[in-house]
């Protein structure tokens, strides 16, 4: 990254990983004028067999979650002296962390390594292997 960071994004998914990907975000950004985009991606769920509503009612339930996550957050780094843009989007996580970024002008992505998903020995989840293979700017994996 060359000079200093203006914007930098950092996704969160509830997971203790990407509180501490928050955390070396919080570190980068406090003391600068760096402005520190949080992303919550909420995904469709695809369950067979069920009624649009449920499927709806569901989302709008995890949409509240998210909600509620970011404006706890939004306090957490408000104590460092730090405020955040919130974004929540719905969709492909890795592909709604990419577009933010691009959309943002952000300069840098910081991930946990690994999330909410539990398959145990992998280095990299996948949302964090997409975002570090597909982006164009540099990604800060936080392990
Ligand atoms: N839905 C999401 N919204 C925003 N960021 C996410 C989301 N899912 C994952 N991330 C980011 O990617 C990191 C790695 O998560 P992930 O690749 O999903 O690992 P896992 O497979 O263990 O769930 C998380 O620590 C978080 O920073
Ligand atoms: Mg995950």
């Amino acid at each position: 990254v060359a000079g200093k960071l203006k914007r930098i994004l950092v996704g969160i998914d509830g997971s203790e990983y990407a509180r501490q990907a928050f955390e070396v975000a919080i570190g980068l950004a406090a003391g600068t004028s760096a402005e520190l985009y949080v992303i919550i991606v909420v995904q469709p769920i695809q369950l067979i067999g069920t009624r649009r509503q449920v499927r709806e009612s569901l989302m709008s339930f995890y949409e509240k979650e998210a909600h509620r996550l970011s404006a706890e957050y939004g306090a957490l780094a408000k104590r460092r002296g730090v405020n955040i843009k919130a974004i929540i989007a719905r969709g492909n996580p890795a592909k709604e962390i990419l577009s933010a970024a691009d959309n943002n002008g952000v300069d840098m992505i910081v991930v946990g390594s690994r999330g909410l998903g539990g398959i145990k020995g992998l280095l990299l989840g996948s949302v964090s292997n997409a975002v570090v293979q597909n982006s164009k700017m540099p990604v800060m994996v936080v392990k």
